[in-house]
């Protein structure tokens, strides 16, 4: 099943609550949380406080994707500020297992994300372990930046990795993504989709609107949803 995961990271945060309502009344699945600790990537965005907040804000899925350097010091605060997802990178996370094994303790899913240079090759001994692959398609640390290409073929050489084990894990992308190449990511066999721009920038609600009804279009076209 497509799933729309739109990154507030993008959002008016003097008017963050009332953004989110827009996102919903359009239709969204999950929301995106990217903590950014201005070690692992050269920005500084938010963290627990505001994940407490806008946990109060909504019922749909937080997905926080932590670029953080060491993230599994951080694991029990994210869990019970109200994360559903918490998502930690290859490149910043030296006990991976124990890290994954942590956040499903708490009850909670286990992503985990590689930069768009990190080889695919990386995740394969977290095959069967992790909830969910992120691709970055963009450098992580901003938003409004461009797709870049090259992750296309990662996209597609981890979907058949995974169908060859026999495993559904959900693969997210995120960074760059619009009308434009959102096809391209979901043929190439990313399922979760984060847009940060495409849905905050203009009629919000608009923008959700037409992504939730192009996801479910694919969805019913593969006899994935009724
Ligand atoms: C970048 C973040 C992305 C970003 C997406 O480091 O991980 O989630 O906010 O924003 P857009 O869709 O505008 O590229
Ligand atoms: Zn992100």
């Amino acid at each position: 099943m497509l799933i729309l995961s739109p990154s507030i990271l993008a959002a008016d945060f003097t008017i963050l609550g009332e953004q989110m309502k827009k996102v919903e009344e359009g239709g969204n699945d999950y929301f995106h949380f990217d903590v950014m600790d201005g070690m692992f990537v050269p920005n500084i965005s938010f963290g627990i406080p505001v994940l407490e907040s806008i946990r109060k804000a909504t019922d749909k899925v937080l997905d926080v994707h932590l670029m953080v350097q060491a993230p599994e010091r951080y694991i029990d605060k994210f869990a019970d500020a109200g994360a559903d997802i918490i998502t930690v990178h290859q490149e910043a996370c030296v006990p991976m297992e124990e890290t994954v094994k942590k956040i499903h303790d708490r009850g909670k899913k286990a992503g985990i994300a590689i930069k768009p240079h990190t080889d695919t090759a990386v995740l394969e001994r977290y095959f069967g372990l992790a909830d969910m692959f992120l691709i970055m398609t963009v450098e992580p640390g901003f938003g409004g930046q461009e797709y870049l290409p090259v992750c296309t073929d990662k996209i597609k050489t981890l979907r058949s990795k995974l169908t060859s084990m026999g495993l559904d894990t959900d693969i997210q992308v995120d960074g760059g993504i619009t009308k434009d190449n959102v096809e391209t990511v979901i043929g190439a066999g990313a399922n979760v989709i984060v847009m940060g721009s495409s849905v905050f920038h203009g009629d919000i609600t608009a923008n959700a609107a037409y992504f939730s009804a192009l996801f479910a279009e694919h969805d019913k076209e593969r006899g994935e949803r009724v």
